[in-house]
């Protein structure tokens, strides 16, 4: 009789990245700053997922925390955990997390100067991390940042290679950047805001460019911005942060179309379909709650139009009307669709 014990379950494989509960706070002079309040996310392999927010609600949190880039002595995790490429996040050794930074996983940041050596060419740079992690000598690491500089269709990719950071646009840095994220076929990209200081037109171009490699070569990507616009254009699917918690869930379509929690019908109504970006979050009225001091109960409470005696308790992400979307709210809205439950 086979032992079911040994029956291997029928799932889909481990996600590259999967957070459950994690709780994070800073300790600061006279308290803590409650920066994550069980956030749970997750990105399977070769998806584009969305985080999004306004600022403050931990988005970059959460990405450093994956990476482990937050400063070891400035935070403490209280609860939950963290899993990247099988490997538990919250409590590996700096060693174990050297195999996945750069290598298995590359993190894009919103300002390339910073990301860049100013003193050295863009090829140069290129190779010196194709050659680390990927073992080509260098005129196959050459020929390699070439073909990715082209990918990320940089016209004149020979000549771009010999330019130093600053003799680049800010679109064709972020484009160089992103093809250095690509170079050592990562399975995972975390993104964060990275297109936020280029304007709409390089952003789409931008956007469109790293959605193309990443179907292509099945790269993951997470996915960081304030701007639904972005959202729609690029994510699978999206998680909508509110004051340190995942407060809405789903298929970016699903989101977009019949968003379930106050705080999302607020995002997407004050981001009209293509609206200019950064005019987009100042609608909603009221600000975000003291990650120091939050009020017991629902966080987005007193902004609420909503908001009841219920909401006193704070409601757990929960799924709605028995899909794949979930809201952490005791009043979703289900406009155009049967309410649920
Ligand atoms: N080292 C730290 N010590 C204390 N508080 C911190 C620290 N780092 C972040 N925080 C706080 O944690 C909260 C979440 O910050 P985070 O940077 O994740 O926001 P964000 O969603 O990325 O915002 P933005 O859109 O502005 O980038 C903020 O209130 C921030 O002030
Ligand atoms: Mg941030």
């Amino acid at each position: 009789m086979m032992n079911t014990a040994t029956i291997a379950p029928t799932a889909a494989p481990e996600p590259v990245l999967d957070i459950d509960n994690l709780q994070l706070v800073f300790p600061v002079y006279g308290g803590q700053v409650n920066a994550l309040n069980q956030v749970s996310l997750r990105v399977n392999a070769g998806e584009i997922v969305g985080v999004v927010g306004e600022s403050g609600s931990g988005k970059s949190v959460t990405a450093m925390m994956a990476m482990r880039l937050l400063p070891p002595d400035g935070f403490s995790v209280t609860g939950g955990r963290l899993r990247m490429l099988g490997l538990d996040v919250v409590n590996a050794s700096e060693k174990q997390m050297r195999t996945l930074r750069g290598a298995r996983v590359a993190m894009i940041f919103q300002e390339p100067m910073n990301s860049l050596n100013p003193t050295r060419k863009i090829g140069r740079q290129m190779c010196e991390v194709i050659r680390l992690h990927q073992g080509l000598d260098r005129a196959q690491a050459q020929a390699k940042a070439l073909s990715l500089l082209q990918e990320m269709q940089i016209g004149d990719a020979g000549q771009v290679m010999n330019r130093y950071p600053f003799e680049l646009s800010g679109g064709m840095r972020q484009r160089v950047l992103i093809a250095m994220a690509f170079s050592c076929e990562p399975e995972l990209i975390i993104a964060d805001e990275p297109t936020t200081a280029l304007d709409v037109t390089v952003q789409r171009q931008v956007l469109y460019l790293l959605q193309q490699k990443a179907r292509t070569s099945g790269t993951a990507v997470l996915f960081i911005t304030h701007d639904m616009a972005v959202v729609s254009q690029l994510c699978d699917r999206v998680y909508v942060m509110y004051a340190g918690q995942v407060i809405e869930s789903g298929a970016t379509a699903e989101v977009i179309t019949h968003p379930a929690h106050p705080y999302s019908i607020g995002l997407l109504q004050a981001a009209p379909e293509n609206a200019q970006p950064r005019s987009m979050l100042k609608a909603i009225p009221g600000t975000v709650p003291n990650l120091a001091d939050l009020p017991p109960g629902c966080n987005f409470r007193e902004r609420c139009p909503y908001a009841d005696e219920q909401c006193l308790h704070a409601p757990a992400l929960r799924p709605l009307d028995g899909g794949r979307q979930q809201a952490a709210c005791w009043h979703p809205q289900r406009t155009g669709q049967e309410r649920g439950a």
